[in-house]
């Protein structure tokens, strides 16, 4: 079957990398059923000949308008696909989406009519936001990493930064490597307008942020480096639970460490 993909490498590899981390998500148990979604701006691999393809769906209403997205293009896992499947038919679990003119609403271009995840507000939003503020961001990933959404069931841990500071702690990596930290963001109704303007408010201090009692939403500049963000915090909060299970209350590293690891690599916080 003729794909966009064809004959444009730039464009696969991206798409491939989604491919790639959805499997990741799969199989870290991160996904069940139609678990998570991912979207990609993609609009530096867009060529004339991608800008005149005609749509294959009706007009769709993204349900707010973003200025700065007209005329962008975006990957997008499709609503109730699963992981799984999208890891070996990238195209045919997800599409890709046109911005309108009027900043509100979309088309599907390619390949198939797959409609978009019913986050889409929430990750259209945060790229809008990335243009606005010049952020060289590109990909957002949503997910349902068990151990640090089973941290959100207990109060103290939706406290400011008292989650950050724990996971920070266990292994000197996850401060390194997700150095701005992971920002809560209380219970917000699954797709709404209202669990987008939160993500964006908290976005502007972390580039990982908890949906309480949901999952994870995360941001880089491209989905292999937001994967990673997501992994190295979800790797502390299981060395937390292996403390815990090994019957102790883990030491963690002492503030001093932190601010050492801070000076060494160059840390924002
Ligand atoms: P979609 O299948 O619509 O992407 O929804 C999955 C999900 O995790 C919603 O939060
Ligand atoms: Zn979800």
């Amino acid at each position: 079957m003729k794909s966009i993909l064809d004959n444009r490498p730039a464009l696969a590899a991206e798409v491939n990398k989604v491919a790639e981390v959805a499997g990741y998500l799969w199989q870290k148990g991160w996904a069940e059923r139609n678990g998570g979604n991912i979207t990609v701006n993609i609009t530096e691999h867009v060529d004339e000949e991608i800008k005149a393809l005609p749509a294959i769906s009706e007009v769709k209403q993204i349900g707010v308008t973003l200025p700065n997205l007209k005329g962008c293009y975006f990957y997008c896992k499709g609503t109730n696909k699963r992981m799984r499947d999208l890891a070996r038919w990238p195209m045919q679990n997800g599409s890709i989406i046109r911005i309108l003119d009027d900043c509100a609403s979309y088309v599907i271009i390619a390949d198939e009519p797959v409609m978009p995840t019913s986050e889409l507000p929430s990750h259209l939003s945060v790229h809008n936001w990335f243009i606005e503020t010049g952020k060289p961001y590109k990909a957002s990933v949503h997910t349902h990493p068990i151990e640090l959404v089973a941290m959100t069931h207990c109060k103290k841990f939706l406290e400011k930064d008292v989650a950050t500071n724990l996971l920070w702690s266990m292994i000197p990596e996850t401060k390194a490597f997700c150095p701005r930290g992971l920002g809560i963001i209380p219970y917000t109704l699954p797709g709404s307008n209202e669990l987008a303007e939160a993500t964006i408010r908290e976005l502007g201090d972390y580039d990982v942020v908890m949906w309480e009692k949901h999952g994870v939403f995360a941001v880089d500049t491209d989905v292999m480096a937001a994967f990673d963000q997501i992994d190295v915090l979800n790797k502390s909060a299981l060395i937390y639970i292996a403390s815990k299970n090994m019957g102790f209350e883990p030491d963690g590293m002492s503030q001093e460490q932190m601010r050492e690891m801070s000076v060494a690599f160059n840390l924002p916080k």
